[in-house]
Order: C-alpha cells, then sequence, then structure tokens
C-alpha cells in the first residue's frame, strides 16, 4: 500500500494549490464585516455553527478529512489541532451551489485539496485519523452509504464529527433530503460501526424561532425572487430597510436564547462519534483499495 491515503488522483483535476488574487481590498474587507455581521441573514445559524466547530476541532487529530469542505470556513480552527487537513469537494454540487464556480475556479483552487464523491471517496481504507463533515448529510441520498464509506477510511478508534441541520429551510435544491433526530443520529451512526460519544442541540427553541422569523422577513417580505436551488434574491428597493430589520430581529433572539432552555426546537445538531475497534464486520464493501 502507497504511503498517500489517497487511492487515485484519477477523479481529481490538476489542482495547484493557487494563491487567492484580491483586485478590491475594501469591497472585500466590507464584504467579510457584513458577512459576519448581524446584517448577514444567517447570522444566527454562522453563530452556532461557528461554536460547533470551536467545540469540536479539540477533539481532531492525525490526518482530517473534510467532507463537503465547501469554501473551507472551518479550516483554521481544525487545521492547528491536525497534522493535515484535506478538504473534499464534490463538482455537481459545488456548481450547483454556486452557479459558474468553474469560472472562479482560480479563487477556489486553493482551498479544495480533493474532488469526489463522499459515497465513494477516492481514499483507501483505514488511512485518515479524522472524518469530519459539516451540514453535508441532508444533502446526500443515501445516509447509510456515505456513513459506511466514513467508517471504511477511518483507522479503527478513529474519530467522526459531524453536524447536520434539525431547522433549516429548504436550500440547496434539488438536493436536500433530510433533517436529522438525535434519535435518528444515534442509529445511523451506530448501525454502521460507530460508537457516539455525544449529540448536543445547535441553539434552542429561541434560535428556531429567530431563523423562522428572519427567514420569513426575507423570502415573504424582501424577496425580488428566487435562485433555482431555494435561495433568496433581495429586493435591491427593499434591501435597505429589510436587513437592518433582520439585523434587529436575530440581535434580538440571540438575546433571548441565552433564557432559554427548551430544546425540543433547534437549529441542529453536532455530534462526535468512535469507530468501534471490531467495526470491519458493518463497513461498506466498497473498498476502493
Ligand atoms: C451546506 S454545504 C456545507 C459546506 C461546508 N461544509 C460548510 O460548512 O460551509 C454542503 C456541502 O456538501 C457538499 N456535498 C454534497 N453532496 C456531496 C457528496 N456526495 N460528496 C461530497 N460532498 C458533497 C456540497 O458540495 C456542499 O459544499
Amino acid at each position: 500500500m502507497s504511503s498517500s491515503p489517497v487511492a487515485s488522483s484519477k477523479s481529481q483535476p490538476p489542482i495547484s494549490r493557487g494563491v487567492v488574487s484580491e483586485r478590491h481590498p475594501f469591497k472585500h474587507k466590507l464584504n467579510a464585516w457584513r458577512k459576519r455581521s448581524p446584517l448577514n441573514p444567517y447570522w444566527i445559524e454562522l453563530r452556532w455553527l461557528r461554536k460547533a466547530g470551536e467545540q469540536l476541532a479539540p477533539h481532531a487529530h492525525g490526518l482530517l478529512l473534510d467532507v463537503g469542505v465547501g469554501e473551507r470556513p472551518y479550516g483554521g480552527l481544525f487545521a492547528q489541532h491536525v497534522r493535515r487537513y484535506i478538504g473534499l469537494e464534490y463538482p455537481p454540487m459545488a456548481d450547483n451551489l454556486s452557479p459558474g464556480i468553474w469560472q472562479r475556479l482560480e479563487r477556489i483552487r486553493g482551498l479544495i485539496d480533493v474532488w469526489g464523491d463522499g459515497h465513494r471517496l477516492p481514499f483507501r481504507a483505514q488511512s485518515v485519523d479524522t472524518v469530519l463533515s459539516i451540514e453535508v448529510l441532508e444533502h446526500v441520498p443515501d445516509p447509510d452509504e456515505f456513513v459506511a464509506e466514513f467508517a471504511r477510511v477511518l483507522k479503527p478508534g478513529g474519530t467522526l464529527m459531524i453536524t447536520v441541520p434539525f431547522m433549516a429551510p429548504l436550500h440547496q435544491l434539488p438536493f436536500d433530503f433530510y433533517r436529522y433526530t438525535p434519535g435518528g443520529l444515534q442509529a445511523l451512526l451506530t448501525r454502521n460501526g460507530f460508537r457516539v460519544e455525544s449529540i448536543e442541540s445547535r441553539g434552542n427553541t429561541a434560535s428556531a424561532a429567530g431563523v423562522a422569523l428572519t427567514h420569513w422577513i426575507m423570502r415573504c417580505m424582501g424577496a425580488k425572487s428566487f435562485h433555482h436551488d431555494g435561495s433568496v434574491v433581495l429586493s435591491r428597493w427593499r434591501a435597505p430597510f429589510i436587513l437592518p430589520l433582520l439585523a434587529l430581529v436575530q440581535m434580538f433572539f440571540a438575546v433571548v436564547e441565552r433564557w432559554t432552555k427548551d430544546q425540543a426546537l433547534c437549529l441542529g445538531y453536532v455530534v462526535r462519534a468512535k469507530l468501534a475497534t471490531n467495526s470491519s464486520s458493518v463497513r461498506s464493501t466498497t473498498s476502493q483499495s
């Protein structure tokens, strides 16, 4: 067996890690600030995802594979805890998520290390120490096959970290298949050879109410039209009123959620699991090694 964990390079376009050339640094900085502020209609969700990343990162180790890495938003959080961080993306989904992404390939070259489908990971069996997959499992038609692949590439005792949404609007259509509950996650992971260590809620009923109200305002009052994937195109004329209103709503619920204990509704779940050391009998038979 070769020392490289990647089984075949055939599925990967020749990627050289590029450097992001930024023509308008001021505009870029302003955009980055706006994205992190409550003016971003996804602020509540992103804050909780960031917290999830901070909570999971210290448990990562060795060679980490991020399945569905997207724009690598948590790379910095995890990189300091692992020997190597490999981000994998699935071209059809990346294209759907961001049409025209191929034209901007220059910009994303530095973010994605390997192209491949999580249902058939181009990695050797037992070659990875940590699998991370943030908000991806709702997008896969066959979650069992997906999780079995995690089990195949992980070393015995390896660590799996996932987050999934519970209360989230339909997104990335037509590739939005599932929402998960703690019981469903426990069953899915256990039958694929994992021992679940923790399942924690992201946010609570107040966070979920804040997200629902934010999306109602944005979609029903602020939208000019909708993209093919279900996302909103805000009306240019209404946006200057709608965005500050959304910021106020989100800040209000960010305060209220601190006093809320009820988690029957929440934004999603953060899961940590270990691959059982005797899990070979339940592993996927799709091994490519
Ligand atoms: C909601 S985005 C999350 C991206 C990133 N993890 C983040 O947190 O920003 C879901 C990601 O899953 C990826 N994805 C969907 N199906 C996949 C598959 N079969 N194999 C690998 N990645 C997949 C999509 O391309 C997309 O980037």
